[in-house]
């Protein structure tokens, strides 16, 4: 697996660890305001997934720990996990200047068995995670792996409609397969986070349907409890998204054909 895409995980990593200062310092991520105790999860992820308080929480694709965090002041014992050793150095910063006691690791999501030891109660990961992961089927293996009998595994993403369009020209390109097995490659200035940023972003994913993530979910032995679509986003890192009465990005009216978010709970029975 690691050997096969090994090129691939560096490029990714080298470009996750200069989005990490670059994001840190960002409007987007707001980091003064979460030291001050603003909460970086949304209302999305914070109603479906419920109480959290005294369960313990693994954070596959964490970035700089924002989440996790967030999670840990809800009173979860959580462990938090990246690519990106500098997104993992931000993090831990971070955790330890407002002593939060997160346990962060550097890992790929593919080394999850070797690098984190025990089992946790929930499984969580969000928002730009699965397109960096060529094989879900193992994706799954490990989410499984790491849940106690009875425990949840709860994602929120971007809708895989999303990812069929290039969005690198400035204009919507639809241009990519809904389930893409080819790598795709795009490079291009700034991030999300930071349009204006210098940095070029160079990245390597692959495209995965509603379906194969269930089905990887399912084949791994989890019981899927929902999948649910959503029109709105709380972020704006789509071309062209208007903010809505309620404060969250919806496409234009004439563009509004296709979902932008999916979450799914999952449970391991025994
Ligand atoms: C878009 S971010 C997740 C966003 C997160 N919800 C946030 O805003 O804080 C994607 C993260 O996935 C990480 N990543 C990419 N490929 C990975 C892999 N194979 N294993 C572990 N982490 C990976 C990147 O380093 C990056 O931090």
């Amino acid at each position: 697996m690691q050997d096969k895409y090994s090129d691939y995980f560096k490029t990714n990593e080298e470009t996750w660890d200069l989005k990490v200062p670059i994001h840190a310092d960002s409007e987007f991520y707001e980091v003064e305001n979460f030291k001050q105790g603003k909460t970086s999860l949304n209302p999305i992820e914070l109603r479906e997934m419920g109480e959290v308080s005294g369960k313990t929480l693994l954070h596959l694709q964490c970035h700089f720990g924002l989440d996790t965090m967030s999670w840990a002041r809800q009173g979860a014992i959580c462990t938090g996990i990246d690519l990106s050793s500098k997104g993992i150095e931000k993090a831990t910063g971070i955790n330890k200047e407002l002593n939060l006691n997160v346990n962060f690791i550097q890992s790929n999501v593919y080394d999850v068995s070797k690098n984190v030891k025990g089992e946790f109660d929930i499984v969580f990961t969000s928002y730009g995670v699965v397109g960096w992961l060529p094989d879900l089927n193992l994706w799954a293996k490990v989410i499984a792996e790491k849940l106690v009998l009875g425990g949840v595994f709860y994602m929120v993403e971007f809708h895989p409609i999303m990812w069929m369009f290039d969005y690198t020209s400035g204009f919507p390109d639809l241009k990519y397969a809904y389930n893409q097995k080819e790598v795709i490659y795009e490079e291009y200035k700034g991030t999300y986070a930071d349009s204006e940023s210098s940095i070029l972003s160079k990245e390597y994913g692959w495209n995965h349907g509603l379906g194969e993530v269930i089905t990887a979910l399912t084949g791994a032995g989890l019981h899927v409890e929902f999948l649910h679509e959503f029109d709105e986003s709380p972020y704006d890192v789509f071309p062209d998204m208007v903010k809505n009465d309620k404060g969250l990005y919806v496409l234009k009216k004439e563009q509004r054909l296709h979902p932008l978010l999916y979450s799914i709970k999952a449970t391991k029975k025994a």
